[in-house]
């Protein structure tokens, strides 16, 4: 018996149908995204048997090292996107500036950011890892983008979405209609529609942190895995659980399938550079999807996509997932600026 299945070009193709005078650029640009995610997750998957595995010999802007596979994943992206005449410009975080699409190929009206391989420590080791992606409209009338036509709030983000590249490799998508998940089915090399509608758990007992930096948290933050940590005898009430996995696109999946919180907070050690996880390709994809499926997202003091970008690689606080939780946080937030 045949069982069919929605495939992600058909949902994309169906989306496009009920947006007016839609020109098809935007479903042509999230299928060569695909494409890229396809490759990386083809690369990962062979790791040591094709010598992908390691560091390169280089530093990214933000003066991380930057594993074979950063720069491998940023090179597909850039390949599979710059061709097709969809995209003004690319950013990404393996990249310094702004990748203005060459002049040998047309330019269209959207940006792309992206985050080619996002948990990058955990490539050697081989634990899930994956790619963040969030879509903007190129100003009107600006044919050579720079840095500040990619300073958009969240809010104005068209698509978001990520491939993990774990057990299954999947992407899950948003354009703002909800959060779909799409499974790879690599004997027919499609990514089929497995988890439509997507939803967060309003409450949870499931916390993500990384916890070796306790002794720098704020109170806010202290107080809240405190009350966690002291389970049913604490303030709280009940035995909370806790996960770790050093990859946000496999906890922000984690989230979306059986709720929880994920917190990368300010601390006093990295107090200066604003927080851990970048605004526009980490922080901004990950919020639109959280919200869209029913989550909640912010810096604790602030919604995540309601901020005005100062600069490409800016780094924020991040606390999303479960909305009771999530607004349990901000509260103690609140509580302690009073
Ligand atoms: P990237 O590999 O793209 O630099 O991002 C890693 C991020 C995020 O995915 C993860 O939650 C966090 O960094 C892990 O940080 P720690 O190593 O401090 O735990
Ligand atoms: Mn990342
Ligand atoms: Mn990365």
């Amino acid at each position: 018996m045949h069982n069919h299945r929605t495939t992600i070009t058909q949902h994309i193709i169906e989306e496009q149908r009920r947006i007016q005078n839609a020109t098809g650029d935007f479903t042509s640009l999230l299928n060569d995204i695909v494409t890229a995610c396809k490759v990386i997750s083809n690369l990962v998957n062979h790791g040591a048997l094709i010598g992908v595995l390691g560091s390169a010999a280089t530093e990214n802007i933000q003066g991380e090292t930057q594993k074979k596979l950063d720069v491998i994943s940023n090179d597909v992206f850039i390949k599979s996107n710059e061709w097709a005449g969809h995209l003004a410009a690319m950013a990404s975080e393996e990249m310094d500036d702004v990748y203005l699409i060459p002049p040998q190929y047309p330019r269209g009206k959207y940006l792309l950011l992206f985050d080619p391989l996002d948990g990058s420590s955990n490539i050697d080791v081989n634990v899930s890892v994956g790619t963040i992606f969030s879509i903007l409209r190129c100003p009107d009338g600006v044919e050579n983008p720079t840095k500040e036509d990619f300073l958009q709030s969240g809010t104005k983000q068209i698509c978001a979405g990520y491939a993990l590249y774990g057990p299954s490799s999947m992407i899950v998508l948003t354009t703002g209609r909800g959060v779909n998940g799409f499974t790879l089915d690599q004997n027919i090399g499609e990514f089929v529609l497995t988890h439509p509608n997507l939803t967060i758990a309003e409450d949870s007992i499931e916390f993500a942190i990384n916890a070796s930096n306790m002794r720098f948290w704020e109170p806010p933050i202290k107080r809240y895995i405190d009350e966690c940590l002291a389970g049913k005898e604490g303030a709280r009430g009940k035995d909370f659980n806790m996960r770790w996995i050093a990859s946000m696109v496999a906890e922000v999946h984690r989230i979306l399938t059986r709720g929880g919180v994920f917190m990368y907070p300010v601390d006093s050690k990295i107090k200066q550079q604003g927080g851990k996880l970048r605004l526009l390709y980490e922080a901004n994809p990950m919020s639109f999807i959280i919200e869209q499926a029913g989550g909640v997202s912010t810096t604790g003091h602030e919604r995540i996509l309601d901020i005005q970008p100062n600069a490409l690689h800016q780094r924020v606080p991040v606390i999303l997932g479960s909305k009771n939780e999530v607004e349990r946080i901000a509260r103690y937030h609140q509580e302690t600026s009073a």
